[in-house]
C-alpha cells in the first residue's frame, strides 16, 4: 500500500491533508569535523521519509509509523519521553514552542525507506519532516538553516544524542544535483554542482550493528576537546581545531597524549582534505576527489579509529573493482554505510558482486543503492 492508501485506511478523509518528503543524506567527505567547526560535503539521497498529515482540532499529534505498524501520539501540552521514534517529533515540538512558534495538532502517516540505524540520518529526516509539518500548520516559514539548528537542538536536548549540525543541515538545505559544502563554524553554505555524467555514487549498508556508536562518538568529541584545550596553552588564539593547521600540529602537538594526538591529527587533516577535495570536485577532477575519499577512510580507520572490520572490508573490496575512484565509510562509523565513487561502466558488476562476496566473507547481508543528489526536505 502506498502512503495515501494507508492514510485513508487509518484516518479516512484526506481533504485537508498535505505531504512532506524528507530525504536521508550521505556525506561525501568531511567526517567527524562538524563538531570541530570544520567543513562537510553531504548530498541528500533518494531514500526518504514521507509524511502525509492533516490538521486536528485539538492539541494532539497522532502519527502512524507504517514501517513499524506503530501508532503513537502525544499532547502538545504534555511532552514526555516515550523512548521511541515519536520522541524525535516531540523534541521538535518542544524546540518550536521554545521559539514561540504556535503549535497545532495533526494526525497522519509516516513511512520511510531510509534504513534505520545505518548512518543515513533517518532521525534527522524525521525531525526535519516533522518541523516542516508544524511550521506549515503555523503558517510560519523558516529558513532551512534555522530548521536545521532547531532540529539539532531537539536531538541534543530532548532525544539526548550529542550530534553535530551536519545531518539536519543536509536534510534541510541540500539541493537537487548539488553537494552542500557546509562551513560548520558559521553555517554558511555553498551549493556545489554534483551531476555526475560518467560516474556514480554507490552507498552500501554494511548491516553491522552500531552498538558502540554513541558512547564512542561522545568519547571522540571529548578527546577533541582535550586536544584543543592543550593546544590552546601554546596557541591561545585558537578557538576550535578548525584554527589548527597540520603544520601547527606538527609544531605544537608534541606534548599531546598519543591517542589524543591521533584524533586531532585526523580532524586537522580531514578539514584540509575536504576543502581540497571540494576544489577538485568543482574542477571536475574526480580522480583526485576519489583519492581524498580513500585518504579520509584511512584516517578514520587508523587515526580516529571509528571504522569496523565490515567497513574496512567493503571499502578495500571496492577499491579493487574496475572503475572505482574512491571508497570510504560515511557518517559516524562503527557500522553503518560506505560511499563509493565509481565509473558508470563498473556499476553493474559492483552491485552484483559486492553483496554476494560480502556475505561470503563477513556473514552479513549488505544492501547497495546508486544515489543521485536529490532536493532536501520539502512540502509537496
Ligand atoms: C553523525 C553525527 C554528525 C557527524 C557525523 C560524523 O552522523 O550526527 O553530526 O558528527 O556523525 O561526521
Amino acid at each position: 500500500m502506498n502512503i495515501s492508501e494507508i492514510f485513508s485506511q487509518k484516518f479516512g478523509d484526506s481533504a485537508e491533508a498535505f505531504s512532506i518528503r524528507s530525504p536521508g543524506r550521505v556525506n561525501l567527505i568531511g567526517e567527524h569535523v562538524d563538531y570541530n567547526d570544520g567543513f562537510v560535503l553531504p548530498i541528500a539521497v533518494p531514500l526518504e521519509v514521507n509524511l502525509k498529515v492533516r490538521p486536528r482540532m485539538d492539541r494532539r499529534v497522532e502519527l502512524y509509523a507504517a514501517n513499524f505498524d506503530d501508532l503513537r501520539g502525544f499532547s502538545l501540552d504534555n511532552l514526555t519521553h516515550q523512548q521511541t521514534w515519536i520522541d524525535y517529533v516531540q523534541g521538535v515540538a518542544h524546540e518550536l514552542a521554545g521559539a514561540s512558534v504556535p503549535l497545532h495538532g495533526f494526525e497522519g502517516v509516516v513511512i520511510s525507506d531510509v534504513p534505520v540505524a545505518s548512518g543515513l540520518s533517518s532521525s534527522a529526516a524525521i525531525e526535519v519532516g516533522a518541523a516542516l509539518a508544524f511550521l506549515h500548520l503555523a503558517q510560519q516559514p523558516m529558513a532551512p538553516v534555522d530548521v536545521a539548528k532547531l532540529c539539532q537542538k531537539a536531538e541534543n536536548k530532548f532525544v539526548g544524542v550529542n550530534c553535530g549540525i551536519m545531518d539536519q543541515m543536509a536534510v534541510a538545505a541540500c539541493r537537487e544535483n548539488h553537494a552542500l559544502l557546509l562551513d560548520c563554524r558559521d553555517y554558511s553554505t555553498r551549493q556545489v554542482p554534483f551531476r555526475l555524467q560518467k560516474h556514480s555514487i554507490i552507498v552500501t549498508d554494511s548491516a553491522a550493528p552500531r552498538e558502540l556508536a554513541s558512547s564512542a562518538y561522545n568519547e571522540r568529541r571529548a578527546q577533541c576537546e582535550t586536544g584543543l584545550a592543550q593546544l590552546q596553552i601554546k596557541m591561545p588564539h585558537v578557538s576550535s581545531l578548525r584554527d589548527v593547521s597540520p603544520e601547527d600540529l606538527q609544531q605544537y602537538g608534541g606534548d599531546l597524549d598519543p591517542i589524543v594526538r591521533k584524533r586531532v591529527q585526523h580532524v586537522v587533516d580531514e578539514i584540509a582534505r575536504t576543502v581540497y577535495a571540494c576544489e577538485n570536485l568543482e574542477k571536475d577532477n574526480l580522480e583526485v576527489f576519489g583519492e581524498c575519499m580513500n585518504g579520509s577512510h584511512a584516517s578514520l580507520s587508523e587515526l580516529y579509529e571509528v571504522s569496523s572490520p565490515e567497513l574496512d572490508w567493503l571499502t578495500n573490496w571496492a577499491r579493487k573493482q574496475p572503475g572505482v575512484l574512491g571508497s570510504r565509510l560515511t557518517g559516524a562509523g562503527f557500522g553503518g554505510c560506505t560511499v563509493t565513487l565509481i565509473e558508470n561502466s563498473g556499476v553493474d558488476s559492483f552491485l552484483e558482486n559486492q553483496p554476494r562476496e560480502y556475505t561470503a566473507a563477513m556473514k552479513r547481508e549488505a544492501r547497495c543503492w546508486v544515489c543521485t543528489a536529490v532536493e532536501g526536505a520539502q512540502i509537496l
